[in-house]
């Protein structure tokens, strides 16, 4: 008995460095929404598995890179009983990979604390898949952190890249089934810096519905050419431009839009970029999307200064750790820059 204890505490290290080291090379990075040439002509072509019967969409003729859908997916880490007794003002969702405990607890102690807006009810939770390659390995590893944290939700999908859209939409059915009474919903993405207080007093104030935010793509269209990352084929989606839609890292919306978007997306063939989805599903709901202020979400990486963090929302391309090391000296920010 006593040796086997010793093996598993020497074990979980080593794998968990062997992980992180693999992570790095077959772990997504956040995506980026890419603009393509202005004054592309709209595809004269219809979008046509939209008209074929919701249900077909995992036919054998779905291209590899459309994630299947719909398709029952299950929980394999749910928190079913977190809004029992309290309805949040913002359910706080957070893209992250399985191996990614370390960003997770960076998050924890930094934007993703649940206290760190005062007198406003906040609840994080973070979204995983299964890890390609060491999802067995991880199944121990990811219970017990969601014992000490109970903010883990997984669902029975492959985690990569391309699977991000299942990801987003796992957070929404989470929504719409779980926390029907939370106001605000916020998707992010690990690699962000993130200003709550702002956005909960600033932007979110008074409560609205059918509304989202976020930084605003229009006229931007599928990158065609299989050497990019972003690669969306013909067969996944035809037209030659997306819908407005908010940029991947970082959006906000009403509560009551998770529901909508959630039970249009299973009438939807999906595409494999998550943000464009979101997009493509305010289109078929007929909903627009709120213009905010410039500046107050930043897709590129800007450098730190205390005082114009405090007043902005949320800034792209920021490690956890990174932003571990300068939280301390962003809460003296917040008290002492004029706002
Ligand atoms: C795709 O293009 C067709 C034809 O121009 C258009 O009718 C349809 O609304 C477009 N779909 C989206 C989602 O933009
Ligand atoms: C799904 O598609 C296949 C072939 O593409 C077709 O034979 C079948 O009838 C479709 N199923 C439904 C439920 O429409
Ligand atoms: C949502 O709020 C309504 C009315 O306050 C309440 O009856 C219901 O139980 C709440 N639902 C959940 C899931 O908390
Ligand atoms: C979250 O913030 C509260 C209030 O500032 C603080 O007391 C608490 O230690 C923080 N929690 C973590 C995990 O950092
Ligand atoms: C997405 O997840 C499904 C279900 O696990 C899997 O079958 C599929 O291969 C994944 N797709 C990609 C592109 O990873």
């Amino acid at each position: 008995m006593k040796w086997q204890l010793n093996l598993r505490l020497l074990v979980l290290p080593a794998l968990a460095a062997l992980v992180a080291l693999v992570g790095l090379r077959v772990q997504h990075s956040p995506e980026e929404p890419i603009t393509t040439t202005p004054g592309l002509p709209w595809a004269a072509f219809q979008w046509h598995s939209v008209l074929e019967p919701a249900g077909n969409a995992t036919a054998p003729t779905r291209h590899p890179l459309q994630p299947p859908y719909p398709h029952p997916y299950r929980f394999l880490l749910n928190q079913p009983h977190k809004c029992w007794e309290r309805a949040p003002f913002l359910v706080l969702l957070v893209a992250t990979g399985p191996a990614d405990t370390e960003g997770r607890n960076s998050i924890r102690q930094t934007w993703g604390n649940e206290s760190s807006v005062p007198g406003v009810s906040i609840l994080r939770l973070f979204l995983v898949g299964l890890h390609p390659v060491f999802a067995d390995a991880l199944r121990p590893v990811l219970q017990e952190e969601n014992v000490e944290h109970g903010d883990l939700l997984q669902q029975d999908f492959l985690d990569t890249y391309n699977n991000l859209t299942l990801k987003t939409l796992m957070g929404m059915e989470w929504v719409a089934k779980h926390c029907p009474n939370a106001t605000y919903v916020m998707k992010a993405d690990c690699d962000v810096f993130l200003n709550l207080d702002y956005l909960v007093r600033r932007l979110l104030l008074p409560p609205k519905t059918n509304f989202m935010t976020g930084y605003i793509y229009r006229n931007t269209g599928p990158l065609r050419s299989k050497a990019y990352k972003w690669y969306v084929p013909h067969e996944v989606y035809p037209n030659a431009t997306y819908p407005p839609y908010c940029g991947g890292p970082g959006y906000v919306f009403s509560a009551d839009v998770a529901r909508k978007v959630y039970a249009v997306a299973q009438t939807l063939p999906l595409i494999n970029m998550e943000d464009a989805f979101v997009g493509l599903c305010l289109h078929a709901l007929g909903l627009g999307i709120t213009a905010s202020p410039r500046g107050l979400f930043s897709m590129v990486r800007i450098q730190y200064e205390p005082c114009r963090f405090a007043r902005l929302v949320m800034v792209h391309r920021y490690q956890p750790h990174e932003v571990l090391e300068l939280w301390p000296r962003f809460q003296d920010a917040k008290a002492t820059c004029r706002r």
